[in-house]
């Protein structure tokens, strides 16, 4: 394909970047390519504060064919790019590295065409998650996927990350929900697969390969997303347990109960609970005591409010019977279901004290949760007996979060931290990202979920795909020579 290059002039004088700038500025107009101190903080670093960098320049283009113009001028002139979406992933998967090109995909942010009888939506990748969600409410249907950065995660980004958050137990991650995506390669031509069907076997299915490759594979631009009809009514409770042996018991039990309509079931620790329901005291009051070992965020999504909310108490009065839970607040209002969700969900604020940390996103089997946190947890105290540690996770799929609050004096204290859980991981048979990626933050950790053979599998699809490392590159893979 041919740059088009538009307006600008390129003099002999000019530096190889002053060139590459100008023709970025032939593709997608000055007012859309920012350079030295126009690039503002939001591209610099990322939201946990772990890492920041300076990108050569900012671009925003506004089509798919933009997009490719920018890549053929990066190739021409053997610059990587980044690919940035909302900027508040957590593994800086989207850190744009020193000297790189940072393609920001804000400006692509169209809901191209909403089809009803489909129950589907085509956007493109810039679109934030929440107005998303709210088109397809608009229309009575539901994008199912729901996370707590919603207000600024773009679907690009969702798309990228293969995203879960907190209805993955009954539809699924982001991957469930793409039907049809468009992509630019590293050579810079589109591919584009923007099916509505939810059957389609003709060959290698390159959209499963693109969602989850955090920008290394290449570019994602447009998707068409599955909806579903939009629930009517919503249950929501917090359930208190005396220990972690009820749950994986609590969860069948509810599950069934429920007739399918099991939505969220969130677990925190005593740990989790007492620290953010603490710092929320202000504006909430905590919806049950301290004292118990877990609680447990439960949701049922359905379409009859008085029949759902039935089937709901009924069994909760039944598991409480059972001895699967000792206590139990059912939400009334929609502000009580806001309260209860705010212990779960709202953790900016309560988080302000607990950096610099570390974050975990890891999986294992239900079985072995309770193993994982005992022996991550005296893994790390016995790094550092008095650290703050806060457990909780989407219990349903397996996902543990951990945070550590890190000594900011010890300048190896989140390489000791991390190292330390991740071993703990690795020697249960878990994964090191269940939902947050790899990124950067976790790359010197592949080998401790994935064997050799996958990583040498990873490395030839990433260079069979990107043979010159342009596309979001020393993100996932870790470094040849030393793994
Ligand atoms: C969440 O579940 O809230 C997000 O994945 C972020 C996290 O807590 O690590
Ligand atoms: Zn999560």
């Amino acid at each position: 394909m041919e740059t088009t290059i538009r307006k600008y002039e390129l003099s002999a004088s000019m530096s190889a970047g002053d060139v590459l700038l100008q023709h970025l500025r032939g593709v997608v107009g000055a007012s859309n390519v920012f350079s030295g101190s126009e690039i503002e903080e939001r591209y610099r670093s990322d939201m946990m504060r772990k890492y920041s960098s300076t990108p050569l320049c900012v671009v925003r283009p506004s089509s798919t064919e933009e997009v490719a113009k920018i890549v053929q001028v990066a190739r021409n002139a053997k610059i990587p790019l980044t690919t940035l979406g909302g900027c508040t992933g957590v593994v800086g998967g989207g850190m744009c590295l020193q000297g790189e090109i940072a393609l920001s995909l804000e400006r692509m942010n169209k809901i191209i065409e909403f089809d009803v009888e489909s129950m589907t939506m085509t956007v493109e990748a810039g679109v934030v998650l929440q107005r998303a969600q709210e088109e397809a409410e608009s229309h009575d249907l539901l994008l199912p996927l729901d996370l707590g950065a919603r207000g600024s995660a773009t679907i690009g980004g969702t798309i990228a990350t293969n995203a879960g958050g907190v209805r993955v137990l009954r539809w699924g991650t982001m991957r469930d929900m793409v039907l049809g995506l468009e992509a630019v390669l590293a050579d810079g031509s589109i591919v584009s697969s923007l099916t509505k069907s939810l059957k389609d076997n003709a060959g290698y299915h390159w959209r499963d390969l693109f969602v989850g490759s955090e920008g290394t594979l290449g570019i994602v631009t447009r998707a068409v997303l599955r909806l579903r009809p939009l629930p009517k009514s919503a249950q929501t409770a917090l359930l208190a347990l005396n220990d972690f042996g009820c749950v994986p018991q609590l969860l069948r039990f509810l599950d069934a109960s429920f007739a399918g309509q099991l939505s969220t079931f969130e677990l925190m620790w005593a740990d989790f609970y007492e620290f953010v329901s603490a710092a929320q005291l202000q504006q909430r009051q905590r919806p049950l005591p301290l004292g118990s070992a877990v609680y447990v965020l439960i949701e049922t999504l359905g379409a009859d409010v008085g029949r759902d909310m039935e089937l709901f108490e009924r069994g909760l009065a039944e598991a409480l019977e059972r001895g699967l839970a000792s206590d139990v607040v059912i939400a009334q209002t929609e502000r009580e279901r806001a309260n209860l969700w705010a212990v779960r969900d709202d953790l900016t604020e309560a988080y302000k004290p607990l950096f610099p940390l570390a974050a975990f996103d890891v999986s294992v089997s239900l079985k072995d949760m309770p193993h994982l946190v005992d022996r991550a947890r005296s893994a790390v105290q016995q790094l550092y007996p008095c650290a703050t540690m806060l457990f909780y996770g989407h219990a349903g799929d397996g996902n543990l979060h951990a945070v550590v609050k890190l000594d900011p004096n010890d300048a190896a204290a989140e390489a000791k931290v991390e190292g330390a859980v991740y071993e703990c991981v690795r020697d249960l048979g878990g994964s090191i990202s269940a939902e947050h990626g790899i990124g950067l933050a976790k790359r010197k950790y592949l080998s401790y979920t994935r064997s050799p053979a996958e990583v040498a599998l990873m490395r030839s699809i990433k260079g069979a795909l990107d043979p010159d490392n342009l596309m979001n590159p020393g993100k996932v893979l870790p470094d040849s020579q030393t793994h």
